[in-house]
């Protein structure tokens, strides 16, 4: 595959895929979109994929919509072309784990995409943000939503009127990322956790995300129902053979095409 804005690779089960316009700090482009949308559908159909690992470069994860490129738009363009929606939310259909590996700029749309990954693992030199503010506009990729539920209405509410940035540390302490690890480390430990996922059986993997993110959109209730559904239906799956037999073996399960 080759794509003019991406970098992809594959390790072992793991796809890596780097956003790569190093001169606009990974400003996301229309071209962009439009291939990081083909580069997850690829890896989502492809079976010997079990997790995907979304990065930038050392310097920007991204650091948001391309702004030059919006700058004449008109009302009308962007509700007739649907920009930002169109072609930014193939990532949220991916069905198999995906991991935002963040260093440097996070801001106003790269934020956004960030959040949009299953969790972030965050290089100690993440900057997240939100901006929009002091361009002029709202976000249009979900932040008004997606961070308040991340990391709460005050912190949320103070990121997006002030466009104050916060550090790796503050991310990890408000719950907007899972771990912090060295920046020089960033790939090789976020490669590993996508190695310790791919290695889980695929098919529980997919239904655990598909839960944890229907637990934003159903009363607790429902989404406990669901659980308790999901959770009948694994007896008597390969995975659940193999899975409490290994246990009971003292041996490590082996859930290759599970
Ligand atoms: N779009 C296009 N180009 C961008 C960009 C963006 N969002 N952010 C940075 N760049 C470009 C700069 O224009 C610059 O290009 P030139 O060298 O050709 O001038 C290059 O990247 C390097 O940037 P800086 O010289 O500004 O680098 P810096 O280290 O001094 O500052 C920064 C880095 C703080 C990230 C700063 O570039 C910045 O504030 N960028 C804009 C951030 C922003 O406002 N993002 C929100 C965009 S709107 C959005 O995302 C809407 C949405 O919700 C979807």
């Amino acid at each position: 595959m080759q794509y003019e804005d991406l970098i992809v690779e594959v390790h072992g089960k793991v796809a890596l895929i780097r956003l790569n316009r190093p001169k606009a700090l990974n400003a996301l482009n229309d071209r962009m979109m439009n291939e990081l949308g083909e580069a997850f559908t690829l890896f989502d159909e492809d079976p010997q994929i079990g997790c995907i690992v979304l990065s930038g470069s050392e310097k920007a994860f991204a650091a948001g919509a391309d702004i030059p490129a919006m700058i004449d738009y008109t009302y009308q363009d962007t509700y007739r072309d649907d920009y930002i929606t169109r072609n930014w939310e193939h990532i949220l259909k991916v069905r198999k784990p995906v991991i935002g590996a963040v260093a440097g700029y996070a801001l106003g749309g790269g934020c956004e995409l960030a959040m949009m990954c299953d969790f972030i693992i965050a290089a100690d030199s993440a900057k997240f943000g939100q901006p929009e503010i002091k361009i002029g506009v709202t976000p249009g990729a979900g932040a008004t939503q997606r961070l308040p539920r991340a990391i709460g209405k005050a912190k949320a509410m103070d990121m997006l009127l002030t466009a104050r940035t916060i550090d790796a540390a503050e991310a990890e302490r408000t719950g907007l990322v899972s771990r912090v690890v060295p920046a020089d480390k960033l790939i090789e430990e976020a490669l590993a956790v996508a190695a310790t996922i791919a290695a889980m059986p695929l098919s529980v993997a997919m239904q655990i995300k598909e839960a944890v993110n229907r637990a934003y959109e159903v009363p607790l209730t429902e989404g406990v129902r669901y659980e308790r559904r999901m959770f009948h239906a694994a007896f008597g799956t390969p995975a659940q053979r193999e899975g409490m037999h290994a246990f009971l073996e003292k041996r490590l399960p082996n859930f290759e095409g599970l």
